[in-house]
């Protein structure tokens, strides 16, 4: 009998010590951003071709972005219903997690008289705030450089025709379907991950 309180005794203490844990625990952003992978890719290396890959961003990008999603303020097709089922703090450790992994631009076919057009255009209206090609995510931007190009045409229709915000020095700068085609070109051929920067 005695016997038998003390296995008691010692399973009612296992389990005290187990649920102090995990209401300490630290949210793993590892593991809720397996919750992504389905579409985004493990670590955030998206397959594509309409899913952005989310390595290497930016936490401060990241939370705002997810926050912008959660309360309907930036157009989405899925994100805003996804973005509903987590807190801030659940989205800030998997920007932890995301920023740590490292950028892999997309592998894909680019058109290479295009892509020279884009690099022109993007660097007299664009790389003030997309600095080193694209590469580089300052400004509270993405890295659009290496994402994939189908996404990247998504996002310039819901720019200009489904109300997504964009800056006011951008807005002014987004310009014909041909150019926008040009720069997608001009992105999707940067395609060495030694060129990344990483943001903080
Ligand atoms: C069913 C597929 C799907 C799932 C699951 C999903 N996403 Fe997305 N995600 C998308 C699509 C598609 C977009 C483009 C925006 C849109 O149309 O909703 C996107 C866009 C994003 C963006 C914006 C990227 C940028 O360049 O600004 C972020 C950040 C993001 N998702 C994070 C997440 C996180 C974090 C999760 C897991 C909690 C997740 N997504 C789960 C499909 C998905
Ligand atoms: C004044 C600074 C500024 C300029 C100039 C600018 N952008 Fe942006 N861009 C931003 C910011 C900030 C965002 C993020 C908007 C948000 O929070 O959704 C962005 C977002 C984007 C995105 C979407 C990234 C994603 O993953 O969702 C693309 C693509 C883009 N810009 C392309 C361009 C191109 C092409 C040009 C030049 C024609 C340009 N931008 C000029 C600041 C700028």
């Amino acid at each position: 009998m005695r016997h038998k309180m003390i296995t008691v005794a010692l399973f009612t203490g296992l389990l005290a010590v187990a649920s102090s844990a995990s209401a300490e625990a630290p949210v793993s952003g590892e593991l809720l951003a397996f919750q992504c992978a389905g579409c985004h890719g493990f670590n955030g290396h998206s397959v594509g071709p309409a899913t952005p890959s989310l390595a290497g961003f930016p936490k401060e990008y990241f939370v705002e972005t997810m926050m912008a999603y959660k309360e309907g303020e930036r157009y989405a097709t899925i994100m805003d219903r996804v973005a509903r089922g987590y807190t801030r703090e659940q989205f800030e450790a998997m920007a932890d997690f995301f920023a740590e992994q490292p950028y892999l631009p997309a592998k894909q076919d680019f058109d290479p008289e295009l892509a020279a057009r884009g690099a022109e255009i993007h660097d007299q209206h664009c790389n003030n705030c997309h600095s080193e090609g694209g590469t580089y995510p300052e400004f509270d931007t993405a890295p659009i450089a290496g994402q994939w190009m189908p996404y990247l045409r998504d996002t310039f229709v819901d720019f200009r025709e489904h109300g997504r915000y964009q800056p006011r020095g951008m807005e002014r700068r987004l310009m014909s379907v041909e150019e926008l085609d040009a720069l997608v070109h001009y992105y999707g051929s940067q395609q060495d991950p030694a060129a990344y920067v990483h943001a903080d």
